[in-house]
């Protein structure tokens, strides 16, 4: 098979590029590991910056999200048995997030792609990468038996943490940077209220606590775990009782709990890969870094790598113009390193560190409580949740 572009990974980045370079009439075939229902199974994040949404709509994929996301305006910090909301809207000028499951998101995805007709293949097995450096790159995967070669102009790596395509790269050309966290997050979906129709975080002395949702009968909550905890661990009843414990009285007399439909536990790291082109591949999304969900901004940093790959293969096929896929790897780490630090910030100032010590304890409070006594903090934070300019 030839096609123009080869993405690997079915996954919100690579479907979201697919969809926008065939709008444009830019071939590509997509190739993802697991089934479309294996991928729309996980269950992941739900808060997307505007520049995102912006990008859904770009891709005629934000019909639903509009009609059925919600739009938040704020959220709120619950720290020593009090609230303080931060007021996005008014902090930034008018900027909200929509939110909106990235399950919801990626099925529309699949949908807009199957109904463009677009080459998604699924269940494909040892996808392997040759020729990255020369002017004819391709990929082959196994189909059973059959080896199956695509030949293409570029290889977008797409396929996620573990992937094949940065482990593609030779050693001596790529630099990993990496902070593992020591906890985890146990998180728990309920068919049940959300709690309040903002996210809260809460931070407490039992640790970090999370309230979010995916709709207004679809509750998503997690709780800072240790390492060494394992989901058979902890009951339903267990968790409703330890995130409780974590809110403040107000907020806890008024959850509502419930079965949970989906219970994991995630652990925290925060990573990039540079640079994020070799030769005729680009690495995007989870593929090249990955962030402690604290921030939410998992999703959201690929979406400006999709949004400088789209314009930069755009201005190569519609231009000959190539400085956006010259510059692709510098913008996108730019900006990528940026959401690094916003989810490295808020996680550090959230969450019980069990090594800190009483210094580091003190410092951590005042963090929040500089936070809430600074326009400028709150602006920071503010500017940086709704995502910062692509
Ligand atoms: N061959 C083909 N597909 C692969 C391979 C491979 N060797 N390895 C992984 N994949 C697929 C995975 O099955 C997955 O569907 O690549 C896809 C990568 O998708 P994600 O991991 O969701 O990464 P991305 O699309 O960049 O989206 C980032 O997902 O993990 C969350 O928090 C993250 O919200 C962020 C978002
Ligand atoms: C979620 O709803 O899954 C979520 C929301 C905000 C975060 C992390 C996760 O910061």
């Amino acid at each position: 098979m030839k096609t123009q572009i080869a993405i690997i990974g079915g996954g919100p980045s690579g479907l979201l590029l697919s969809q926008l370079l065939d709008l444009n009439g830019i071939d590509n075939i997509l190739l993802e590991k697991h089934s479309r229902e294996y991928v729309l199974g996980r269950i992941r994040a739900g808060v997307l910056e505007h520049g995102f949404a912006a990008l859904m709509r770009e891709a005629q994929c934000g019909e639903r999200m509009d009609k059925e996301g919600e739009i938040h305006d704020g959220f709120e910090i619950a720290h020593d048995g009090i609230r303080d909301r931060v007021d996005l809207e008014g902090l930034t000028g008018g900027n909200t997030v929509v939110v909106y499951g990235q399950t919801e998101l990626t099925r529309d995805l699949y949908e807009a792609r199957e109904k463009a007709g677009g080459a998604v293949i699924h269940n494909v097995e040892d996808v392997q990468l040759f020729e990255i450096t020369s002017d004819n790159p391709y990929v082959t995967y196994r189909d059973g038996d059959e080896i199956i070669r695509i030949d293409c102009d570029y290889i977008i790596g797409a396929d996620g943490f573990h992937g094949v395509s940065r482990k593609s790269i030779p050693k001596d050309k790529i630099k990993e940077f990496e902070r593992v966290y020591p906890f985890g997050w146990l998180g728990v979906l309920s068919r049940t209220k959300p709690v309040s129709p903002e996210l809260i975080y809460a931070k407490s002395d039992r640790g970090f606590a999370l309230c979010s949702m995916r709709s207004q009968v679809l509750s998503r909550y997690y709780i800072q775990v240790s390492l060494d905890d394992k989901v058979e661990d902890w009951s339903d009843d267990a968790f409703w009782a330890e995130l409780k414990n974590r809110l403040p009285a107000d907020v806890a007399s008024q959850l509502i709990t419930g079965p949970s439909i989906e219970k994991s536990i995630a652990p925290l790291r925060s990573f990039v890969a540079e640079p994020m082109r070799y030769g005729n591949m680009f690495l995007a999304g989870d593929a090249a870094h990955i962030v402690p969900p604290t921030g939410a901004r998992g999703l959201n940093s690929a979406a400006s790598d999709i949004y400088y790959l789209y314009h930069a293969l755009l201005d190569h096929y519609k231009k000959g113009d190539d400085t956006g896929l010259e510059q692709y790897s510098q913008k996108a780490l730019a900006r990528v390193w940026k959401g690094q630090r916003f989810s490295w910030w808020m996680t550090n100032l959230l969450h019980k560190f069990p090594a800190n010590s009483d210094f580091d304890n003190h410092l951590q409070q005042t963090d929040l409580e500089y936070l809430f006594s600074s326009e400028s903090a709150m602006k920071s934070l503010a500017e940086n949740y709704v995502g910062l300019p692509f």
